[in-house]
């Protein structure tokens, strides 16, 4: 989480820091800051809040100087605040941070105890005195540095400048990203790729453990041990891509509505629709030699994974251990030979899952990693990566990227049951030919957005909302709660529909609406006896079902989403969609913040 920016550059970069920050505010946005180089002078500009606010302070009072750094926070340590907000200041050293300093109150004492004051709650105030510490004991700028970095633990990418040296920023990276960026007698610094669409395409990325001294006329990486070390710099793709919101009013509403046309995408890669057939995958494995798959991710990624494991038990008859990473991370899950490790991720960040990755890598399993940034660590560190093609995901609540893993596992699925003959090669093809409808039937769904907008005008009067599933509609359950509470800040669950009895039907009255995903499939009937449990107890229901299950059930509801027949296989994609708008839609009458919904942020770096 936060973002960090820093161009070394030939005009004032204040305002153009500012704007590349704009694409880095999904890592956070509770407080933001800039701090440049002039004739001599460190100064800085902070604010509490969006990057608007920042935007507003420097236009009373504007920055001049050609290098600067900048930052958009999502807070850990101290609440968020102007005097919490980065660039942190020592003598003669500014500095940007993304990440935790586990061992900053013990460098705080030490700091403390050598006459340093501290005006922040930070953790990153420390790395700032311990640069200014080493710099007062004579060390070069990169000496001081990296005398520094030897003393911190835990998760951290920097960007420091230094008021005696107008041409050097110096990055640092154990953990978070940090791409470096080439320009034309001007060198770039940002947490992605993205950030730096406007300035360049030509990326280097650190490495763990790597810091660089970046100045106008280029860079030099060094590795852990401090000797000079070459990384690849490539071409990034897909920054060319400008974040507008087309004619929607939230990016989150934009990105429900492209799912029919990046499903399509993301399958095309995996199925040969001409021929129902699947593309071959250049996988190092074979599913017939693997005996079982760790899957871990965080998030709506994991209940991706959720619905993937009812999937591989089901049609290719592959156990799934599944877990959210930051407990597979620790749990010391014994890994068998001949199993398989794979990770799910949007933003291919996540610090938890890309730790559960390097667990397993220390098991010798081979990694696949379903990703949607192509460039981003996870992809980069597993074995095999499964990209989905949804494009970038600019709103916090995850939702195209969600049914695009959705229809990346459905598709490595049917991989591994046709190696593992678990489904004869015609009722494959019938799997494939229903995977490759999933556009279709999602176009479908989006056209009951007036419905659906409807029913969130009701479900806005609540406080609290129960979701209940069967199967793969488990999963959707808890997903439907999820995106509820995190973009409308009603409270919801999303349980087992079986579980009621063991538990939440304690809650049930009139005020906690029970919103029951029930397609017509083999266990329609025993959701159907759920629901009439809920009936009893003065329950509102809110059913999303098909014609046969609405036609079949007799209780009385406060409502019936009614979507097309869809096949069993890929019901769990479709159904999805509702889901999403139905949250959407209730966030809209509550009036939240939809696309960056308060304390959270949609990439998140830290454990
Ligand atoms: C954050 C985001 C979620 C996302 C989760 C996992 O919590 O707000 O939308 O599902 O991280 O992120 P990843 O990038 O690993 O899929």
């Amino acid at each position: 989480m936060c973002g960090i920016l820093g161009i070394v550059g030939n005009v004032d970069v204040a305002p153009l820091i500012v704007d590349a920050l704009k694409r880095l505010e999904y890592r956070g946005y509770d407080s933001a800051g800039v701090a440049t180089l002039s004739n001599g002078t460190l100064d800085r500009r902070r604010a509490e809040g969006k990057l608007v606010n920042l935007q507003r302070k420097l236009q009373g009072a504007p920055l001049g100087g050609h290098i600067g750094i900048g930052h958009t926070r999502w807070a850990t340590h101290g609440v968020p605040s102007e005097t919490n907000a980065h660039p942190h200041f020592s003598a003669g050293v500014a500095v940007v941070h993304n990440g935790i300093i586990e061992n900053f109150a013990e460098l705080r004492e030490d700091l403390k105890r050598d006459g340093y004051g501290f005006a922040s709650q930070t953790d990153t105030e420390v790395v700032a005195h311990l640069v200014a510490r080493e710099l007062g004991s004579g060390k070069t700028a990169l000496e001081a540095v990296q005398a520094a970095l030897k003393r911190l633990q835990g998760a951290f990418a920097f960007a420091i400048l230094f008021k005696d040296d107008p041409d050097l920023i110096i990055a640092a990276r154990n953990g978070p990203p940090l791409a470096i960026g080439h320009g034309k007698g001007e060198m770039y610094l940002g947490s992605d790729a993205i950030a730096l669409a406007p300035f360049t395409d030509i990326i280097t990325y650190l490495e763990d453990g790597d810091s660089a001294a970046v100045r106008r006329a280029g860079m030099q990486i060094y590795d852990v041990d401090g000797n000079p070390v070459e990384r690849r710099c490539q071409r990034s793709i897909g920054t060319g891509y400008l974040a507008e919101k087309g004619n929607h009013r939230h990016f989150m509403e934009k990105e429900i509505h492209e799912q029919p046309e990046v499903i399509s995408r993301t399958l095309s890669h995996y199925l040969d629709f001409a021929n129902d057939a699947l593309r071959p995958l250049n996988l190092p494995l074979d599913f017939a030699g693997i005996d079982r798959i760790a899957l871990s991710a965080c998030g709506t990624a994991y209940l991706a994974g959720l619905v993937g494991k009812y999937w591989f038990e089901r049609y290719a008859r592959l156990p799934v251990d599944i877990d959210v990473a930051s407990e597979f991370r620790y749990r010391e899950m014994p890994l068998s030979r001949n199993s398989m490790a794979l990770l799910i991720s949007q933003s291919g960040e996540t610090a938890d899952t890309l730790a559960s990755l390097r667990c397993c890598r220390t098991q010798g399993v081979p990694i696949g990693a379903i990703v949607n940034v192509q460039e981003s660590t996870i992809a980069r560190e597993s074995d095999v990566t499964l990209p989905t093609l949804a494009g970038p995901e600019i709103g916090v609540a995850s939702t195209k990227a969600f049914t695009c893993q959705l229809a990346v596992l459905a598709s490595l699925v049917l991989h591994a049951a046709i190696q593992r003959r678990t489904l004869t090669p015609d009722k494959a093809r019938d799997l494939i030919r229903t995977l490759s409808e999933v556009p279709r039937y999602a176009s479908e769904v989006l056209k009951l957005d007036c419905k659906i907008e409807k029913l969130a005008r009701t479900l806005a009067n609540y406080k609290h909302v129960l979701y209940l599933g069967r199967d793969t509609n488990f999963p959707l359950a808890m997903e439907g709660a999820l995106k509820l509470k995190e973009i409308s800040y009603i409270h919801a669950e999303g349980y087992a529909a079986g579980e009621l009895k063991h538990g939440p039907i304690a809650l049930i009255d009139e005020n906690m609406p029970v919103i029951v995903i029930a397609p017509h499939d083999r266990i329609f009937e025993k959701t159907v006896s759920n629901m009439q449990e809920v009936a009893a107890r003065g329950g509102k229901i809110i059913l999303i079902t098909d014609e046969k299950g609405a036609a079949r059930t007799t209780i009385p509801t406060l409502e019936t989403i009614m979507l097309p027949d869809v096949p069993e296989f890929i019901a769990p994609i479709v159904y999805a969609l509702p889901i999403q708008m139905l949250a959407y839609f209730t966030a809209v009458h509550t009036g939240s913040d939809i696309d960056q919904p308060r304390n959270l942020a949609k990439s998140v770096t830290v454990e």
